[in-house]
C-alpha cells in the first residue's frame, strides 16, 4: 500500500480550508519531545501510544526547524531536488522526526467541536490525539486543522506529531531556499468555531467614494456590524454606504469589523478597494498602480523560516522605511499574521501558492507534476488554502499560482478555480510563456534593451498560438524578479528604474531577494550556506543574495534601492520642483526641509513651504533669499551686484522631505527623499607653485616629502613614515556579480584569461630630472603578450607630493588564438600600504556608504568620518566591498589624527582594508579574513560597474571601464586637523 507520505492525496482527516480567524485558542508552541530517525522504516511504531515511554528523548522547540536544533543538518540546493526524481516517490533516506507533547486545557476549557490546527508543517505530517489518528497533511507553507473533540478529554492529553522531510508533497516545493523540515509553524488549539468561515467584499468606487460591502459568512444567519459606519447587516446582504475612505498601501485605511453567531463573536479589519485590470493596466481604485516591490522569503539566521511576530514587523517596517511598497511572497503564503501587519502598514501584496516544480528541468519536464492530471488535486487543494486562508486582507491584491513550474494544464484548473471564488483579485503566473492563465505579462532579471521594447509593446512573440499571443499583448507587464541582490550589487537599479517608470504598461517590479539566507548554527560565528557541510549536490551562495544581511542589517544595495525608488523627486530647474510619485496620496505627510553647505559643512538651512501637492503632480516652490542669489548665478541670472560674493569651497544645495510626524513605521524626521543640487562655488585659489627641485641623497632620490629608492624607483617613505607602493593595480576580489551565474556570463573569466589577477610589474627606466620624477614600467602576466605601460611621473609642490599616472595598453587584448577577448578592466588606480596604526579615515566626496559606477545614487557629497573597519560592508561571501566615490581628499590617519591627506583631481575612488585584495578573494567566510599589519588602500581612478550578472545582465557598457589609455593625478599630504566631520553612520535609514 502506497504510504500517505506518497500518495497523491494532499491529507486525511482535514477540516475544509477557511479564513485565518481570531478566535479563543490554545497555544501549543514550547518545548516537546523529538526523536529523529533516518526514515519511517526507523521510526518507533507506537510513538502515538500514551504508554509510549519518551524519557530518554531530547526536547525540541516547536514551532521550529529540527536540522537548525542540532538534528541533521540544513541542506540547500537551488533547483536540484535532493532525492532521485521519481515522483511521487521518496527515498529511504527520509527523515523523520516524531513530535510528542502531553497539555493540559483548563478545567473549563471546551473541549466539543474543538480543532486543532497547524500553520505550517514541512514537508508532511501524521496526528494523533491520545493514540487516536486524527489525520495527515501535506502542503508544507499552508494550514491544515483537524477536528479532535471526540479525542480530547479533560486533563492530561497527548498529542503525537510525525514529520517526514520528504514527501510526494516535495515535488511540489521545489523553491531556492534551505530545505528545512519540522513544525516551523505555530501549533494551536481551537474552541469550537461557531463562525466558521468569513469572506469579506469591500469595494470602493472611485467615481463616487461609495462603498460596498457584503460579507458572506458561514453560519449564514450572522450578523456584520461596522461601528465605525453604523453598519449592522446580515451575512451576503450588500449595503453601499456613500462615502468611505478607501484602502490603499499609501493610506491603510481599516475598519473595525465584528461577526457575530450565537454567543460568539469574531473581529477582524477590512478596507475597501477594488482590484481591476482595466485597458491593460493593473488599477486599485481605478489608478494604475506601480510596483517598488521585493520578493520576500521568510528568513531568520538561526530560526530559519520560524518568524517571531517582532521579525515580520521589523521586515514590513525595513520595507516602509526604504520605500519599498509591494511584495512578492516568494515562493509561498507566509505565515498568516504577516498579511495582517500588511493591511496595517500599507503594502501591495503579491500572495503566491506554495508550488514550485523547478526541479524538473533535469528531466527536460518529464513528470512535471504541473501539467499530469493526476497531480490537480493536490495543487489545487494548496490554491484553496491559501486562497481561502488569505481572502480577507485588503492588501492581498493578486494571487499567483506558484513559481517556476513551466508550462503545466493543471495551472488552468487552478486559475479558474481562483477567478470562481475570488472574482475579486487578480492572477498571475511568470513561467508559463503564454502566460494562458495569467493577467500579465511577466519575465524575470529581463536585459534593459528588452524591457524597453515591452515597454513600447515591440517585444518579440512568446507563443504560436495567435489568439493566445494577442491577448498576451495586450496584458499590463510586472518584473517578477529583477536586479539578483547577491553579494556586491545589484549594479543598474536606476537603469531599470528610468525604463520602468517611462512607460505605462510596466507596472513596477520586485528586486529578487528581500534577504540573505545565511544560517547561523548554534555555537557558530559564520553564516553558512551550501557547500559548508561538504555535501556534493548543493547550490553554494546562491541563497545569499537579499538586500538585507542575515542579521537584518541594510545592504548598500538596499539603500541605492530606497533612493531609486523615492516616491517623491525633487528637481531643480530656476528652483527646486517637488514631484509626488505617488498614485493615491498628497505629500501633506511630509516636511521639506534645505541646508546649503560649503565643502561639505554645513552655512545655511530652512524649511520650505510645499503647497498640496496631488498624486502624480508637481510643484515648484520658492527658495529662501539665501541660497537665491547663488542659485540664480546657476541659472545664469544673477543680479551682477551679488557676483562674487559666495564663500570659497564647493557649494551645494540639499533639499530633504521627511516624515512630518510619527507613522506606524518611522518616526517625525525619517527621511523618504533627497536631492543634491551644487551651486556656483568660488575656488579654494590654489596658487600655482612651482615644484621644488628633486635631490639625490645616496641611494635615495628625494622628491619633496616623498623618498625613494634610486634603483626601483619606488617610494619608501612618505613624510618619514614607511609605504609600500602606490603601484598600479588592476584587480578587484571579484564579485559575485563579476563571477556570473555558475561561470556563465562571467566578467571575470575575460579578466582571469588575460591575466588580470595576476600582474608583474617591471621598472623600465628611471628618470631623474631637475623638477620631478619619472618611473616607467611595465605591468604584464607571465605567459601573455599584452600588459600595460605604466608611468608614475612625481612632483614635489609646495607641502604636497603630486603623481600622476598614465596607463597605456600594449599587446593582445583583442581576442588571440588562445585568450578571449578582454574588454574591461576591474579598476584603474594604485594600491598602497600603510602602516597599520592608520585607523580613521575622512572624506570630502560620495558618502557615507560604499557606491560604484552603476549603483551610486545613494551617495551624497558631504564630510565623512569612519574607521578602516568601518569602511568593510560585511557580504557574507567575502568580495570586493567598500569602496567611498568621488572623493575630492581623504585623510588616513591613527588616533591622535597623524597620518596622510591624499587629494584627488578632481576625484578618486577610495577602499582602504586591513587585508589584501587577494586575501579577500581567497576567503570564503569572514573567519577567513585576519587583519595584517597593514592598511592597504586603493585610490582608483575608477572602477568597472557591478552589473547583476549573478542572475541577470551584466554592467552596461556605460558602466564598463573599457581597456583604453587612462591619465590620472594625485596629491599626497600630511593630514590637517579636521574641526568638525559628519561621523558616516551605520547604513540606516
Ligand atoms: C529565480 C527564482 C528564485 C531564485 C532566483 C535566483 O529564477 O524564481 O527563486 O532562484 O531566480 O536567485
Amino acid at each position: 500500500m502506497t504510504p500517505y507520505f506518497e500518495d497523491l492525496t494532499p491529507g486525511t482527516g482535514c477540516r475544509k480550508p477557511r479564513a485565518w480567524l481570531n478566535t479563543p485558542r490554545i497555544s501549543l508552541n514550547g518545548q516537546w519531545t523529538f526523536k529523529l530517525s533516518p526514515g519511517p522504516r526507523e521510526a518507533p511504531a507506537d510513538v502515538m501510544s500514551p504508554e509510549f515511554a519518551d524519557d530518554d528523548w531530547d526536547e525540541l522547540e516547536v514551532p521550529g526547524h529540527w536540522v537548525l536544533q542540532g538534528y541533521d543538518r540544513p541542506q540547500y540546493t537551488n533547483t536540484a531536488f535532493p532525492f532521485p526524481i521519481d515522483p511521487p516517490r521518496t527515498p529511504d533516506a527520509n527523515p523523520t522526526g516524531d513530535h510528542r507533547r502531553w497539555f493540559e486545557p483548563p478545567a473549563d476549557w471546551p473541549l466539543d467541536g474543538a480543532v486543532l490546527r497547524f500553520e505550517g508543517v514541512d514537508s508532511c505530517f501524521k496526528v494523533w490525539v491520545n493514540g487516536i489518528e486524527v489525520g495527515a497533511a501535506k502542503g508544507s507553507r499552508l494550514p491544515s486543522e483537524f477536528d479532535v473533540g471526540a479525542q480530547l478529554r479533560p486533563g492530561r492529553n497527548l498529542l503525537v506529531v510525525r514529520v517526514h522531510q520528504w514527501s510526494s508533497g516535495s515535488y511540489l516545493e521545489d523553491q531556492d531556499m534551505w530545505w528545512l523540515p519540522g513544525i516551523f509553524r505555530d501549533v494551536s488549539l481551537l474552541a469550537r468555531p461557531v463562525v466558521e468561515d468569513v469572506f469579506v467584499h469591500a469595494d470602493y468606487d472611485h467615481r463616487t467614494g461609495a462603498g460596498t460591502l457584503r460579507v458572506d459568512v458561514d453560519p449564514s444567519y450572522a450578523r456584520i456590524l461596522v461601528p465605525e459606519l453604523g453598519l449592522d447587516l446580515a451575512a451576503g446582504e450588500t449595503v453601499t454606504v456613500s462615502r468611505v475612505e478607501p484602502w490603499t498601501a499609501e493610506v491603510p485605511r481599516l475598519y473595525d469589523v465584528r461577526v457575530v453567531a450565537d454567543d460568539s463573536a469574531v473581529e477582524l479589519r477590512i478596507g475597501f478597494r477594488t482590484v481591476a485590470v482595466v485597458d491593460g493596466l493593473l488599477t486599485v481604485n481605478g489608478r494604475p498602480l506601480f510596483f517598488r516591490g521585493v520578493n520576500r522569503h521568510e528568513h531568520d539566521a538561526r530560526r530559519g523560516r520560524t518568524l517571531t511576530m517582532e521579525t515580520m514587523r521589523d521586515d514590513l517596517v525595513l520595507m516602509k522605511q526604504y520605500n519599498v511598497n509591494a511584495v512578492r511572497t516568494a515562493h509561498y503564503p507566509p505565515h498568516p499574521a504577516f498579511l495582517d501587519l500588511c493591511d496595517e502598514l500599507g503594502l501591495w501584496v503579491i500572495d503566491e501558492c506554495d508550488i514550485e516544480t523547478h526541479g524538473f528541468i533535469y528531466t527536460d519536464w518529464r513528470g512535471n507534476p504541473a501539467d499530469d492530471p493526476d497531480w490537480a488535486p493536490m495543487m489545487l487543494d494548496r490554491m484553496r488554502r491559501m486562497v481561502e486562508r488569505d481572502k480577507n486582507h485588503p492588501s492581498v491584491i493578486i494571487w499567483s499560482l506558484g513559481n517556476e513550474s513551466h508550462r503545466g494544464r493543471n495551472f488552468g484548473t487552478l486559475a479558474s478555480w481562483t477567478r470562481d471564488r475570488d472574482p475579486g483579485r487578480a492572477v498571475f503566473y511568470e513561467r508559463d510563456r503564454s502566460y494562458e492563465f495569467s493577467d500579465f505579462y511577466s519575465l524575470m532579471y529581463t536585459p534593459l534593451d528588452e524591457l524597453e521594447r515591452i515597454g513600447t509593446r515591440t517585444e518579440d512573440v512568446t507563443t504560436d498560438d495567435p489568439a493566445l499571443e494577442a491577448r498576451r499583448r495586450a496584458l499590463p507587464f510586472i518584473l517578477a524578479e529583477y536586479a539578483h541582490a547577491m553579494g556586491n550589487g545589484p549594479g543598474g537599479l536606476a537603469d531599470y528604474q528610468r525604463i520602468l517608470e517611462r512607460y505605462p504598461r510596466l507596472q513596477g517590479g520586485f528586486v529578487w531577494e528581500w534577504i540573505d539566507h545565511g544560517l547561523l548554527l548554534p555555537g557558530a560565528t559564520d553564516y553558512v550556506y551550501g557547500g559548508d557541510f561538504g555535501e556534493r549536490v548543493h547550490g553554494s551562495n546562491f541563497c545569499i543574495d537579499g538586500l538585507l544581511f542575515p542579521d537584518r542589517t541594510p545592504s548598500p544595495g538596499l539603500l541605492e534601492y530606497k533612493k531609486v525608488i523615492e516616491p517623491v523627486r525633487i528637481t531643480l530647474s530656476d528652483s527646486p520642483t517637488i514631484h509626488n510619485h505617488q498614485t493615491f496620496a498628497t505629500l501633506s505627510h511630509l516636511e521639506f526641509v534645505w541646508s546649503e553647505e560649503v565643502d561639505g559643512m554645513q552655512v545655511n538651512s530652512g524649511t520650505l513651504q510645499v503647497p498640496e501637492v496631488p498624486a502624480g503632480s508637481a510643484t515648484q516652490v520658492a527658495l529662501p533669499e539665501a541660497v537665491t542669489a547663488a542659485f540664480g548665478e546657476t541659472a545664469g541670472a544673477v543680479a551682477p551686484g551679488l557676483q562674487g560674493m559666495e564663500p570659497a569651497g564647493e557649494r551645494w544645495l540639499t533639499v530633504r522631505g521627511v516624515l512630518a510626524k510619527d507613522e506606524a513605521w518611522a518616526g517625525a524626521g525619517h527621511e523618504v527623499a533627497w536631492a543634491q543640487f551644487q551651486l556656483p562655488s568660488r575656488p579654494l585659489g590654489n596658487r600655482p607653485v612651482v615644484p621644488s627641485p628633486v635631490v639625490r641623497r645616496g641611494d635615495r632620490v628625494v622628491v619633496g616629502a616623498g623618498e625613494f629608492d634610486a634603483r626601483s624607483g619606488e617610494l619608501v617613505r612618505l613624510f618619514g613614515v614607511p609605504v609600500d607602493g602606490p603601484r598600479l593595480d588592476l584587480w578587484r576580489a571579484p564579485t559575485d556579480n563579476d563571477n556570473g551565474q555558475g561561470g556563465n556570463n562571467a566578467v571575470v573569466s575575460e579578466w582571469r584569461a588575460a591575466g588580470l589577477d595576476r600582474l608583474e610589474h617591471r621598472v623600465d627606466q628611471l628618470e631623474v630630472r631637475e623638477r620631478e620624477l619619472m618611473v616607467r614600467s611595465r605591468v604584464a602576466p607571465n605567459g601573455l603578450g599584452l600588459g600595460v605601460r605604466a608611468s608614475y611621473r612625481w612632483m614635489a609642490l609646495g607641502e604636497g607630493l603630486q603623481l600622476t599616472v598614465d596607463v597605456v595598453p600594449e599587446g593582445e587584448w583583442d581576442a588571440t588564438a588562445i585568450t578571449p577577448r578582454c574588454g574591461s578592466w576591474p579598476r584603474v588606480g594604485v594600491r598602497m600600504a600603510l602602516p597599520s596604526s592608520v585607523e580613521y579615515v575622512r572624506w570630502f566626496g560620495g558618502g557615507p556608504g560604499e557606491a560604484y559606477a552603476d549603483s551610486r545614487e545613494a551617495a551624497r557629497v558631504g564630510r565623512y568620518e569612519c574607521t578602516v573597519d568601518g569602511l568593510q560592508t560585511p557580504y557574507v561571501v567575502p568580495q570586493e566591498n567598500g569602496s567611498r566615490i568621488d572623493v575630492r581628499w581623504a585623510e588616513l590617519t591613527d588616533a591622535q589624527g597623524n597620518g596622510l591627506r591624499v587629494e584627488g583631481a578632481p576625484y578618486f575612488q577610495l577602499t582602504a582594508r586591513r587585508w589584501t585584495t587577494e586575501d579577500l578573494e581567497r576567503a570564503r567566510h569572514h573567519s577567513d579574513l585576519t587583519p595584517r599589519d597593514h592598511v592597504y588602500v586603493n585610490l582608483d581612478l575608477a572602477q568597472h560597474g557591478l552589473g547583476s550578472a549573478s542572475c541577470g545582465p551584466p554592467a552596461t557598457p556605460q558602466h564598463t571601464l573599457e581597456v583604453a589609455e587612462r591619465t590620472f593625478t594625485l596629491t599626497f599630504r600630511r593630514s590637517t586637523p579636521v574641526a568638525s566631520t559628519h561621523k558616516a553612520p551605520a547604513p540606516q535609514p
